[in-house]
Parts: structure tokens; sequence; C-alpha cells
């Protein structure tokens, strides 16, 4: 209809048929889609009348036929408004609304090919979304889509900011942030937050990335920024054969930054539960043999110093259950660590524990305790070698009663080994078919889905470290619980450099715009190997709440625990890891976050706030709480000497409302505050 239209516009000299556009429900932000003489499509938002985005391109290249770009014309299209609300199973909100408009554009080339897609672009308050669905065709039965053309070109991004880190680099996702102008942003991973010169807050992710190359963004000079698809070792980025629908590219929008951090935009883009019941997945605090490998005091491997010894896992299960945690992580205790075990991923065997690692008994004991043991599959990202494992290494950990595993893809990235029928050779030089793949790339976007739906059948939750990107698969899959993706608190165990006072002050409005992260908190020694963490203590506690998590880490040792201030320990006790409402306050990147949650089921609301290197003094409303009821407010802070004695934490209490405002400052050096709200009759 629409190109009829089009083509009897152009035979009567008539101005041609107006762009498609889709506003936002609010009706702040529009998007349009527009066109040059030749059938290129291009997209564009503005908002507030003012321009967000300019024409920015669409199409692909693709390998094995003409690039999918030119000759377009938009064939007819289909509006819709939508308005519901979806209950989480667990998360950092009951409740999810996911109120949009949606335009979807059907197009289709006018030369000789005749390819047909469709354009969905989808609106709301907090951000845009498109995607590209294919239909199933004679002249594209499959796509090996080498580049996607997808654009985003800011406008004001002179003098503007932005947070990111860069992709394809050997430690993955694992780097300090950058906060540089968005003229010196370089190829950088998703989501890349930016600030416009207009004040606009804005980042870029996607969303339900699945069976696809994960979108890293290639800046082309002057706020351009192309959609960078992470490539493949054995051909094009992606293979896929149609009907197919890509990753939503997706922007998310606020006029601050804490308006990104409540946005549920990249969960509303993905697709419902796929699993039905899954009453088993249980947000849990957990302790772990964990932190001394880190600091050197054990080792993942056999011998004097092997965490993971039957004696060591029971003297865990109780500490754990003496301080009211629901699980124990226990690394190292399978075999294949001995040696170098980054080049030995072969080894790895995921259902046979070391000769001094009784699972049986410890599994009884656990059981006895009401403790849930946290597997751990380390794979060295020998994707190969755990494939061929993966039914048995989760039929032999639900028989033993875990109901949680954590995954580990250590391996540079573009190192990781992926089955194939073409010969390799692994790291010991040995012959082997496989090829080597990104961390991001659709072999691992495969990978993680094959190990879920695994997991899955024995009713097992996966929280994923060295993982792909996290694209709001949760909803669809709510076992995947957490995952890593970012610099985590290891990196303070180690230091050189750690990182730093204000990373997990960016993080809130960068990774963790993503979904949940699985960071670790809670070093109340305030101590690596040696040096110190840039961290007080009162921010160790705060970070329970501003980093949203189902898993939480009691991550230091019982000894440091039983030598921390009671007052710590209660906090860590009592802060609960299930939500029914989040709303970060305030806050910008690398300076301070301040975030109140309200426990899942619960009256109570709890606070956290991280700050950076230079002292903070925010001063936040507490009309989160409800009019009318009286709090107990208890405040964990830093004390007077925080600036230069990271230790001292000071506590007080008194009546507060809806009606009062809480002023908090926070040390230099990684400060921090953490409150609990508690309704009094
Ligand atoms: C890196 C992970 O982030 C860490 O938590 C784990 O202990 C080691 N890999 C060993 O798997
Ligand atoms: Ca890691």
């Amino acid at each position: 209809m629409r190109l009829i239209l089009a083509l009897l516009c152009a035979l009567l000299a008539l101005p041609a048929w107006a762009d498609p556009v889709v506003r936002s429900p609010d009706g702040r932000t529009e998007v349009r889609v527009g066109g040059d003489g030749d059938g290129r499509l291009t997209w564009q938002a503005s908002r507030d009348g003012k321009p967000l985005i300019a024409p920015s391109p669409l199409g692909f290249i693709l390998a094995d036929a003409p690039k999918l770009e030119r000759h377009l014309a938009i064939t007819g299209e289909a509006a819709s408004s939508s308005d519901t609300t979806w209950d989480q199973p667990w998360g950092e909100r009951a409740r999810v609304r996911d109120r949009h408009n949606q335009l979807v554009l059907h197009i289709a080339e006018t030369s000789v090919l005749k390819r047909r897609f469709d354009l969905v672009l989808r609106v709301s308050d907090d951000g845009i979304a498109l995607r590209y669905v294919f239909p199933e065709q004679p002249n594209l039965k499959q796509l090996r889509i080498v580049a996607e053309l997808t654009e985003f070109r800011i406008a004001n991004a002179q003098g503007g900011r932005a947070w990111w880190i860069p992709a394809l680099e050997w430690n993955r996702e694992e780097y300090l942030y950058r906060a540089t102008s968005i003229s010196e942003v370089g190829l950088a991973q998703t989501p890349l937050t930016m600030q416009t010169a207009a004040g606009t807050w804005l980042s870029i992710h996607e969303a339900a990335l699945v069976d696809y190359a994960g979108m890293n963004l290639q800046p082309a000079g002057g706020g351009v920024f192309r959609a960078a698809l992470t490539p493949s070792a054995s051909g094009p980025a992606v293979v896929v054969a149609a009907p197919f629908a890509t990753p939503w590219r997706v922007v998310m929008l606020g006029d601050t930054a804490p308006a990104l951090a409540n946005s549920s935009l990249i969960l509303n883009l993905n697709e419902p539960n796929r699993l039905g019941d899954v009453s088993w997945v249980k947000p849990c605090k957990y302790a772990g043999i964990w932190w001394s490998m880190h600091l050197d005091t054990e080792s993942w491997a056999t011998g004097p110093k092997h965490g993971a010894t039957t004696a060591n896992a029971i003297r865990m299960i109780d500490w754990a259950a003496a301080n009211g945690l629901c699980g124990l992580l226990i690394e190292g205790w399978n075999k294949g660590w001995d040696g170098d075990w980054f080049a030995n991923g072969w080894e790895f065997r995921f259902d046979q524990p070391t000769a001094d690692f009784d699972m049986a008994a410890i599994a009884a004991h656990a059981k006895k305790k009401g403790i849930g043991l946290i597997g751990h599959h380390e794979t060295s990202g020998n994707l190969a070698n755990y494939e061929a494992q993966l039914d048995a290494g989760m039929a032999y950990y639900a028989r033993h009663g875990v109901t949680m595993v954590k995954t580990g893809y250590v391996a540079d990235a573009g190192g990781l080994q992926v089955a194939a029928g073409t010969p390799g050779i692994d790291m010991n030089g040995q012959p082997r078919a496989l090829t080597y793949e990104w961390h991001e790339g659709q072999a691992s976007a495969r990978h993680h889905l094959r190990v879920l739906e695994a997991a899955a059948r024995q009713r097992i939750a996966v929280n994923a470290h060295e993982p792909i990107k996290d694209t709001g698969l949760r909803r669809t899959y709510p076992n995947w619980v957490s995952r890593e993706g970012a610099r985590g608190m290891e990196f303070n165990a180690w230091g050189n450099p750690d990182n730093g006072p204000g990373h997990e002050a960016t993080l809130a409005f960068t990774r963790l715009l993503a979904g949940p992260m699985d960071y670790t908190p809670g070093i109340v020694s305030l101590a690596g190997r040696g040096q110190k963490i840039p961290s007080t203590l009162a921010k160790q506690l705060a970070l329970y709440v501003t980093i949203y998590s189902p898993l939480q880490m009691v991550a230091d040792l019982p000894e440091n625990y039983a030598r921390a201030p009671k007052a710590a320990m209660d906090f860590i006790r009592a802060v609960p890891v299930d939500w029914q409402e989040s709303l970060t306050l305030a806050g910008e990147p690398g300076s301070h976050v301040v975030t109140a949650r309200q426990r899942r089921g619960g009256q109570d609301w709890w606070l956290g706030a991280a700050g950076g290197k230079t002292a903070v003094d925010a001063d936040v409303a507490l009309n989160f709480l409800t009019p009318g009821t009286r709090y107990r407010l208890t405040l964990w802070r830093d004390g007077p000497a925080a600036g230069s004695n990271p230790q001292d934490l000071a506590v007080e209490s008194r009546i507060v409302t809806s009606a009062d405002r809480l002023a908090l400052h926070l040390a230099p050096g990684g400060g921090g505050a953490a409150a609990r709200f508690e309704p009094v009759k």
C-alpha cells in the first residue's frame, strides 16, 4: 500500500509520503524512519523536540549475498500500544511495568532479489529499541552476517561525557571504566553510558542476545557509533537461518544517571519465562572456599594448601549456618586444577572430586545444616570439554542436592575453545578439532543457553563468571541468576591495580544497567594480599544494596569476620537479597550512588550509598517510605576518622518518616553508608 502511494507521489510529483514516526507514551521521545533517494533507510530520534540521534544507517553486509542496504522500500506498517505488568519470580522489583508504543515497518527490496525484513521500533519513556526480524523467504534462507550497519549518531556529542570499557581486548570485560569525552571513546563494549552536551543521559546496549554475536560499538568520529559485531573464527560473525530476529538495539534514556539505573527496559524487551515453575531458584547469601585462594593462602590445586578438603568444607558449612547464610561455594573440588589449569582445560572433570573431597559426606552435612552447596564448573574457556560433560556434570550435582552452579570461563578473550570439524591445535600443542572464539561471539551465546537449559533440566541455577554480557535473558531463563562480566572484588585481592575507590559507583551506571552482578562484597578486613582495599568498612556493607544480585557473597574469611565489629556483622547477617522494589536515588558514575530497596514480601527498606575518590555529601529525601508510618532508622556510616582509618564505622539510630531527609557524608577514598528502615508499631 505504502509502496503504491510512494510510487503515486513520485509519478504525480507530489511531496513524498510522510516518514513513519513512533513516540514514547509520555510524548517526549520521537523516533522516525527516513530514507535517501537510493532506498537506504535511516532511523533518527528526538527528545523534547530536540535532536537526540541524527539520521543513522540500517542494514547488513552478508558474506554470500549482496549487501542489504539499498533499494529498500517500506511496504506497510503496523502501530500498536501496550501497557502491561508482569511478575518477576525474584529480582530487584516484584512487579515490572512495560508501557510502550511500537511500530513495525515491513521492508522489501525493490531490486531483483526482493528480500524482506521487518524493522520493529519500540519506544517507552525510558528508551528506544529496534530490531530486525527476517521472515522465511526464498532468497534469504540463511543469513551469513559479516557486519551490521546499524549506527547510533549521537546529536550533541560534542562536549558530552562517556563511561566505557574497551572491546576485543584480552581481559574480556574486566577493565577499569574510562571516563572520557564522547569523542575520545574507542572500540567499546556495551552498555556504553553517555551524557550529551544537552544534559540527556543515555546508555547504548542490547537485549535478548540469542544465537547472535554480541554488539560492540565502533566510533567513527563526532559521536557516531557503528554496531561492531563480535567476530567469529570460523567465518561470518553470525550464521543463522530465517525466520530469525536480531537482538534489540537499545538506547536507554533518562534526565539523570539514576533514571538509567531505575529502568526495566532491558528486561521488558526479553521474552517471558520459558521455564515454568522456578520456585527452586532461590536468592541466597553465601560463603565460600574462595577468598583464601585469591589471597593465595589456600589453593585450588591439591597439595598442602588445598582449600576444598572435606574438613574445610565441613568447617565452612558450620560457619555459614551459624551466620544465617543460605549457601556455600566450594572451588577446587574437582579434578583438573593441578598444574597449569589455565592451559589444561581438557583435564577438568565435572563429576570427579579430588581424593581429599568426600562429596557424599559433605553434601549430607550441608543438608543437615540447611546449607545449599553452590557448585563450581571452571572450564578454562574450554567449551568443547565442558559441553561433552555438561549433562553428566549437572546430574552429578543434582544427585548431591546442589541447586546452583558457578561457571567460569577463564581464558583470554578470543580464546574460547569450541568443538569444530576442522583441525586445530590446543594450548599444549596437541592437535584438536576446535576453533578459538570470543567470549561475546555467537558460539558463546549458543553455549550459555545450552548450559542454562542443561542446568534447568536438573533444577539448577547458574552464576556465570567470565560470561557473555547480560542482555536480560534472566527473564526468559530465570535460572540465570547472576554473573560477573566486570572487574569484581577479586581484583582488590590481587591489587596491581585494584578497582579504585569509585569503581562500584561507576558500575551502578554502566555494567549494572545490563543486570545482576556477582561482585562478592563484604571484605571487612579491607585487605587483599597485603595491600589495602580502596574502601571504608561502611562501603563494604553498602555494596549489598547498591549492587543488585540475587546471590550475594559474604566473601571474607571467617577469621576476619570474627575480628569485625559486631555492628557490621549484624548488617551482613540481616540484609536481604530479594526485593519488592528498588530505587536509585542519587549519584553519577565514579562519584557515588545511593540506592534504596524494599525487602521482597516485607515492609522494611534498606539503603546503600557507595562513594568514590573524593568525599561526597548526599542529602536524600525519604519519600519512598510509606507516608504516615514511623520507621526506626539504623545507619551504618563512615565514622569521623574514616578518611584516614577506613575501619572507622559509626552506627546511629532514630525515628524517621517519609517527610524526612537523610544527610549522608561519604568519606574520601571510597566511603559509604548503609541503612535499614523498620516500621514501628
Ligand atoms: C575467576 C573468577 O572470577 C573467580 O571467582 C574464580 O575463583 C576463578 N576464576 C577460578 O575459577
Ligand atoms: Ca573473573
